[in-house]
């Protein structure tokens, strides 16, 4: 069986203040819920949450004794060096971060990254020890002219060149995030995120093994919302979700977390 993951992509809300102001009501909805408490001791279940750079170390330190992942929403592939504006993966495990976002539609499509630099960041984030989250997804154009399934393909063949098996199994999550689904309150039809994520677990059979096709963590995000969690969830290639604007909130985002059990 594998584990859900139910993580929440701030984006760039919430600044330090707000980022200890979240865990602090945050954590007493974990604490007033033994369900979940139980669910991530007996490792059926992992929270995470993707944070804004600055609000890093806030995140990190306010979750020391809940369970909670904290992770980056990206990273540069190199150490350190002259890259105006970055943050590189010793700087983000440094902080205690463990995770980090990698190709969120929104750096694909307002910040231009491109599959041979994502690939760049996926490769240096396992590499320095974070679990990398390669986010996937179509433009609607791409759907409307069936190019779904080859959108899909190439961000992930490309996305993964050089990672081997046994990193994408335990190393890699992938989230499938139909760019039309985001932030518009259309979620893809229970069934069309199923057939994409399942087409997703069927090339990561294709291109490492059906095992690591078993292990692989395949998440839907796009207007996830605390009523339709639990539709999601019950695919049987869907393992998580990845929420952003149902995550600001401590009250909507535990409930999609209970949903999701
Ligand atoms: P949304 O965003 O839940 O606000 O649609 C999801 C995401 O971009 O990760």
């Amino acid at each position: 069986m594998r584990r859900k993951f139910i993580a929440g992509n701030w984006k760039m809300f919430n600044g330090p203040k707000a980022t200890s102001e979240f865990i602090n009501k945050f954590s007493a909805e974990i604490k007033a819920s033994p369900e979940v408490i139980k669910a991530v001791a007996d490792g059926s279940e992992e929270i995470a949450l993707f944070v804004p750079a600055i609000s890093l170390t806030a995140a990190a330190d306010g979750v020391k004794e809940l369970p909670v992942i904290i992770g980056a929403q990206n990273c540069h592939w190199e150490k350190n060096g002259a890259f105006t504006g970055e943050i590189s993966v010793p700087m983000i495990t440094e902080v205690g971060a463990t995770h980090v976002l990698i190709g969120h539609s929104e750096r694909r499509h307002i910040f231009r990254e491109i599959n041979e630099e994502l690939n760049k960041k996926v490769q240096a984030a396992v590499e320095g020890g974070l679990v990398a989250v390669l986010c996937v997804g179509e433009l609607l154009e791409e759907r409307e002219a069936g190019r779904a399934f080859d959108v899909i393909r190439e961000q992930f063949i490309e996305g993964l060149k050089g990672i081997d098996a046994k990193t994408a199994a335990e190393k890699i999550i992938i989230a499938y995030e139909p760019v039309w689904a985001i932030g518009t309150g259309k979620t893809a039809g229970n069934d069309d995120a199923e057939e994409i994520c399942g087409y997703i677990r069927k090339l990561t059979a294709e291109r490492f093994d059906g095992e690591t096709a078993d292990k692989i963590i395949i998440l839907y995000g796009g207007s996830v919302k605390p009523e339709n969690t639990k539709g999601i969830i019950s695919q049987p290639d869907i393992d998580g979700v990845l929420v952003g604007g149902a995550s600001l909130k401590p009250e909507s985002f535990i409930q999609i977390v209970k949903n999701a059990l």
